[in-house]
């Protein structure tokens, strides 16, 4: 169903990659894409293994289950946020008195923080309803169930030269990586970090964008026009429609400063509690599009619009067409 393979690169645990071969060896028959899929290989911590694939493969979904995917550093903690409130009729008293995180569990997340729970029984556990669950995996690892009808799936996209940037930060700062930047963007091109490709996790669910189950935005979107977001958003969910005052209050909730300065808005202290984090470690960075243009040298720029231009032109479609221009 699985193959796995070894690779070498700088991050500090142990990395494989990660391909679905579906039970025919055909891939993953279950999505509704067609395409030659021996070239999808997933790059994942080796905890990953064979058991733990078939366990995700094996995963129970309800018809009423909400998903989060994105690719990491996405901005995913913020439309987790965004959508368990919708979800939730908008209880902003249950949202300030608990992480994002746990009110919306990571499905994976046993194979990337040892913390001794078992998060996959977690999320098959969830009591409430809809239940609300976060997942990084690309389109071919997530459990096939995902694709039952009734299912709702939120893809969530940034563009690459940022979720470079955040990632850097995010695992040097959590001792995940130890290395430089320049090095860091060598291992993003060559596919050697944690859920890379990149932009095959992205494009297939942007070539899914249409799908009646699936509601594709980016980063860029939601910082450009959070309200138009929420908007369509909330009519995917199938969401009561906000008044005014709602309206306003959630976008004051989601506002990056107002988001940072709160205990629970900020996943740094949980965080800390899983892993050793550096001193000067905050989850909540920068929050902007363009970090990149004073964090990355135009080297670094050209390694990864070039592996942009490669990727993009067999879909003939441009990084500007999916996040809108950035100059
Ligand atoms: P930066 O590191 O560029 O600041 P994820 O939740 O997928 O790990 O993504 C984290 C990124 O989303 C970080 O980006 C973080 O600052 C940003 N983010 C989190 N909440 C945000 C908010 N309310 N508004 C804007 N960006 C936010």
């Amino acid at each position: 169903m699985y193959a796995r393979r070894s690779i070498k690169s700088s991050a500090s645990v142990p990395l494989i990659q990660v391909q679905c071969k579906g039970p025919n060896g055909s891939g993953p028959e279950w999505l509704p894409l067609k395409q030659d899929w021996s070239s999808r290989w997933c790059t994942l911590p080796d905890r990953f293994t064979e058991e733990f694939s078939q366990r995700i493969y094996d995963f129970n979904t309800r018809d009423s289950d909400v998903f989060l995917v994105t690719f990491m550093k996405s901005g995913t903690t913020w439309m987790q946020e965004l959508a368990w409130l919708l979800l939730n009729n908008m209880n902003f008293e249950a949202a300030q008195s608990s992480y994002t995180m746990i009110r919306s569990p990571y499905l994976e997340k046993s194979a990337i923080y040892s913390d001794g729970v078992d998060y996959i029984s977690l999320c098959n556990d969830i009591q409430t309803n809809p239940r609300f669950i976060k997942s990084h995996l690309p389109a071919q690892l997530l459990p096939p169930q995902f694709w039952k009808k009734g299912c709702k799936i939120i893809y969530l996209a940034r563009n690459p030269k940022d979720v470079v940037v955040s990632s850097f930060h995010f695992l040097t700062g959590l001792d995940f990586w130890r290395g430089s930047l320049d090095e860091f963007v060598d291992d993003f091109v060559a596919d050697k970090m944690a859920f890379t490709s990149y932009w095959a996790h992205v494009i297939d669910f942007y070539r899914m964008r249409n799908e009646e189950n699936v509601f594709f935005v980016t980063y860029e979107e939601m910082s450009r026009n959070l309200k138009d977001v929420v908007q369509r958003l909330s009519r995917f969910l199938d969401c009561k429609e906000l008044s005014e005052s709602e309206m306003d209050k959630l976008l004051t909730h989601l506002n990056f400063k107002n988001m940072k300065g709160r205990k629970f808005g900020n996943s740094t202290g949980l965080l800390s509690t899983l892993r050793k984090t550096k001193d000067d470690f905050n989850f909540m960075r920068r929050g902007i599009v363009g970090s990149y243009k004073d964090e990355l040298s135009p080297e670094n720029r050209n390694k990864i619009d070039k592996l942009t231009e490669r990727f993009l032109e067999e879909y003939g479609v441009t990084e500007s067409e999916i996040f809108g221009s950035m100059e």
